[in-house]
């Protein structure tokens, strides 16, 4: 190989990195809406149970996987598969990830690229003029989605940053990038909570999240638990197996596994403080669409006081939220070209984002703006156009299947004195808990992902 294979500058590099790939849009606008939803408290428990049974135990396995082989996905599989029970056929895996990285991304920043109009319109004033007139929120985010220029220019905006950031390799621009961006996200929503604390709805709020009520909790409730756990630790596509092949032998697994499932949660409930302190204040209907974010929220910020500048953080936060999510996802592109075609970093990121975007195509015209795109229809009525099927696709499909592969392989297929061995690199007290571990990736893991397979197929349900 050409380039000597990149690395992170240490465990907080990694654990920036792998925090900024988890906390993305799944946290900031997914989870208040399906918790609300859920109405609240059991569903908030039942989820963290779904963070710690499920998404860890495949958390650790993704990072052993990647700094076992030290390669991404396909190369992974390929590596640690050899002379097992299904040899190179695991490699299939590592290619559903790399087309799942590739779908997700393209669609993904689509809806990045509306928090840049959206954080440009906070600060030019005319989001707060727009507030200020009834109905204007909802009818100028419906002609924006449909407007196609306006749609590839805020696309290609963060593609193009998002490049920019993956050009630069793993240390001097996906970690330099993760650790400068990180820290401002949490002060960023650290202080909109202390405001949301000030807030009237600051306590319903509150006991809405944290008083488990559950008569509410239903079976969907608990699998739509499960099915976010894998989407918002970035789980079940091999972009964790890849931020792990450039992890160090020194650094400890549990313990950067831990943290970066810990702060994944505590952003997504400190984004349902803050939102649902702002809805209860006020008293609005939440409903299902990309709406709470773009229409019902904007609207609010410009009834309290400095609502511009209110706004304004919001939407750079969401952004920054959003590019370290999509430069992980690029990233899972670009290493399968450099570990596998033998492509320079810099030919690989500027080849792939630029297929990426040109894919993305579909899904920017595909929300009104060409009508062709907007009614494709593969998986029935509810998820109409290029950008909900492939949503759909990934979500559904994609990711759980993933999952519960890398599940089996890494419990089943993996001989536990290797996974034990690798635990124990960076972290030499493993042996004690391991046991548990290998319960759950053997057992809870694989069985709570089967129900979700299983409930989509024969029940009919969807995680989005
Ligand atoms: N976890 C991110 C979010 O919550 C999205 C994301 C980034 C992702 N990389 C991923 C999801 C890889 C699945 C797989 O928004």
């Amino acid at each position: 190989m050409a380039q000597p294979r990149g690395q992170w500058s240490g465990r907080l590099g990694f654990i920036l990195a792998a925090a900024g790939s988890a906390v993305g849009l799944g946290n900031l606008w997914k989870f208040p809406y399906i918790t609300y939803e859920n109405q609240g408290g059991a569903f908030v428990l039942v989820y963290i149970a779904a963070i710690a049974l499920v998404g860890l135990p495949i958390m650790f396995a993704e990072i052993i996987l990647g700094r076992r082989s030290q390669l991404s996905p396909v190369g992974a599989f390929r590596k640690l598969a050899a002379g097992r029970p299904g040899g190179s056929g695991w490699c299939a895996v590592g290619y559903l990830g790399v087309a799942a990285g590739f779908i997700i991304l393209s669609y993904y920043s689509v809806v990045a690229g509306w928090t840049l109009r959206y954080t440009w319109m906070a600060l030019s004033g005319e989001l707060g003029r727009l507030a200020a007139e009834p109905g204007a929120l909802d009818t100028f985010f419906g002609g924006y989605v449909a407007d196609g220029g306006a749609q590839l220019l805020g696309n290609g905006l963060f593609m193009a940053t998002t490049v920019a950031a993956v050009f630069f390799g793993v240390k001097s621009g996906i970690e330099r990038v993760a650790t400068f961006l990180m820290p401002i996200l949490m002060v960023i929503l650290l202080s909109l909570a202390v405001y949301a604390a000030t807030t009237p709805g600051f306590g319903a709020a509150i006991s809405f999240l944290f008083r488990p009520n559950f008569g509410e909790l239903t079976s969907h409730g608990l699998l739509e638990a499960v099915g976010h756990a894998f989407f918002t630790l970035s789980l079940g596509m091999g972009a964790i197996v890849t931020y792990g092949s450039y992890m160090g032998k020194e650094t400890s697994i549990p313990v950067s596994g831990l943290a970066i499932a810990a702060l994944d949660t505590i952003i997504a409930i400190l984004a349902c403080i803050v939102m649902f302190s702002i809805i209860f204040t006020f008293d609005l209907d939440v409903t299902k669409s990309a709406g709470i974010l773009f229409t019902t929220l904007p609207a609010v910020f410009f009834q309290l006081s400095g609502g511009g500048l209110l706004a304004a953080s919001f939407y750079i936060l969401v952004a920054f939220a959003a590019l370290t999510s999509t430069i992980s996802l690029l990233e899972v592109v670009s290493s399968f070209s450099i570990d596998e075609l033998g492509w320079s970093r810099h030919r690989a990121t500027l080849t792939m984002g630029a297929a990426i975007f040109l894919f993305g195509i579909l899904n920017a015209l595909s929300l009104g703006a060409n009508d062709a795109l907007t009614s494709l229809n593969v998986f029935g009525d509810t998820h109409l156009g290029v950008f909900n099927n492939l949503d759909y696709l990934a979500s559904n499909w994609l990711l759980p299947v993933g999952g519960l592969l890398i599940a089996i392989f890494t419990g089943w297929i993996l001989s536990p004195r290797d996974t034990l061995a690798e635990m124990e690199t960076g972290h030499p007290g493993s042996r004690s808990w391991f046991p548990g571990w290998l319960a759950l990736i053997r057992f809870v893991s694989p069985l709570a992902v089967g129900a979700i397979i299983f409930s989509i197929i024969f029940l009919g349900m969807e995680y989005q």
